[in-house]
């Protein structure tokens, strides 16, 4: 069933638990995260597109994620990843998703308010909700670059605060070290500055890129007010590693459906080793 309304984000986050955002780029790609949320019996986010739309194809992919969620038992939400073009907003507004992400972190800060505060009315017009970045971070959304986090590009919390308060904004994407996509050497978030920023803000905070981030920075993230943690490498390595194990067996006989089926598998079994890995172990199934 699709989840509505900003309550389970909000809900997470008095738990200490977070909301887990997997990118889908195709139907084998939803169909695994919605296994995973149907196994686990817990809220999970589909992020189907922006930048997945490029393969996919925009309506195709709306589609696709809508349906899914909206013929599963579980409560999965269809969420707009990173997007700059209101357009496009509102297109999967009108759809039905029922949160959206818009993206002014490259912009300067006025402007970033500006359009951030547009998406937001849009949103609430549609009763979805809505996240927006402040910082800006490293790495690309599709391909793993090896990037390495800057400081100066960090989310500053005063300003967070500010933003917040100019945009109404459901839940904000902060730059704390994090980086999009598998990294060299382990990442090590800024924890002292999660805090000031979670002290600052009085909406939920959003990890982006936690593809390989060691559990105990993760956990150190939750209890410092991320209620919704974005996971995509991860997903598309698993993807691959199936692809590339089924490969021998498949190619003899052309048996596609094989290939796209343990690609979907083993994004099914990631997702689902995530779902756990943001609950901690303290907190028990609670
Ligand atoms: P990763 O690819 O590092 O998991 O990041 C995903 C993400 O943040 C999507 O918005």
């Amino acid at each position: 069933m699709l989840l509505h309304g900003s309550d389970a984000l909000k809900k997470v986050a008095a738990a200490g638990h977070a909301l887990p955002g997997f990118v889908a780029y195709n139907l084998e790609t939803i169909q695994g995260i919605t296994a995973a949320a149907e196994a686990a019996d817990r809220p999970v986010l589909i992020q189907a597109g922006s930048s997945p739309f490029k393969h996919a194809g925009r309506d195709a992919l709306m589609r696709l994620a809508l349906d899914a969620a909206g013929h599963s038992v579980a409560q999965l939400g269809v969420h707009l990843d990173h997007s700059r073009d209101l357009d496009e907003i509102t297109a999967c507004l009108e759809a039905g998703y029922t949160s959206v992400m818009v993206d002014g972190s490259h912009l300067p800060f006025a402007e970033n308010i500006a359009l951030t505060k547009e998406a937001a009315r849009r949103a609430r017009d549609h009763g979805a909700w809505v996240e927006a970045e402040l910082g800006a971070l490293p790495g690309d959304e599709d391909v793993s670059t090896d990037a390495v986090a800057q400081t100066a590009a960090m989310t500053d919390p005063r300003q967070a605060a500010e933003f917040v308060a100019a945009t109404g904004i459901d839940a904000l994407a902060v730059a704390v070290g994090n980086v999009h996509g598998f990294t060299k050497d382990p990442v090590h978030l800024d924890l002292e500055r999660l805090a000031a920023i979670h002290e600052a803000v009085p909406v939920p905070l959003v990890l982006h890129g936690a593809s390989g981030l060691p559990v105990e920075e993760l956990h150190g993230a939750l209890a410092r007010g991320v209620a919704k943690v974005n996971v995509n490498a991860e997903l598309r390595r698993a993807y691959l590693d199936a692809v590339r194990a089924t490969l021998p067996s498949a190619l003899p006989g052309s048996d596609v459906v094989s290939v796209w089926a343990a690609g979907r598998n083993a994004v099914r079994d990631t997702a689902l080793e995530i779902i756990g890995r943001l609950i901690p172990h303290s907190q028990g199934n609670a």
